[in-house]
């Protein structure tokens, strides 16, 4: 398990318990975390997991896919820390990642 935090736009803090393998995407579904939606599945297809990864994290997550980067340019308000809740997995070392919800989401 690690400790994932989802932060929405107006600050508040969603701390979950998360299983390692599943997505972050999912982790926000399990938990009824306003603002990810996940329409596609997870396939990679609708950008509705879109969310900023804390600063301090990013270079520890895996590097985009071309898809996700593909994707990541149709979704609002894109930044140099955006992903797709769906195309990271949890790991023991991402316990206390801090994802950040685009307002536009909530
Ligand atoms: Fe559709 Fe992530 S759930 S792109």
């Amino acid at each position: 398990m690690a400790k994932i935090v989802f932060v929405d736009h107006l600050g508040k803090h969603y701390v979950t318990e998360a299983a390692v393998g599943r997505s972050l995407m999912q982790v926000a579904l399990d938990h009824a975390v306003p603002g990810i939606l996940g329409d596609c599945g997870g396939a990679c297809s609708c950008a509705t997991c879109h969310a900023y990864i804390d600063l301090s994290w990013v270079d520890q997550l895996p590097p985009k896919s071309e898809t996700e980067t593909f994707m990541l340019e149709a979704a609002l308000d894109e930044r140099p820390t955006s992903r797709l809740c769906c195309q990271i997995k949890v790991q023991p070392e991402l316990d206390g990642l801090v994802v950040e919800l685009p307002a536009e989401q909530a």
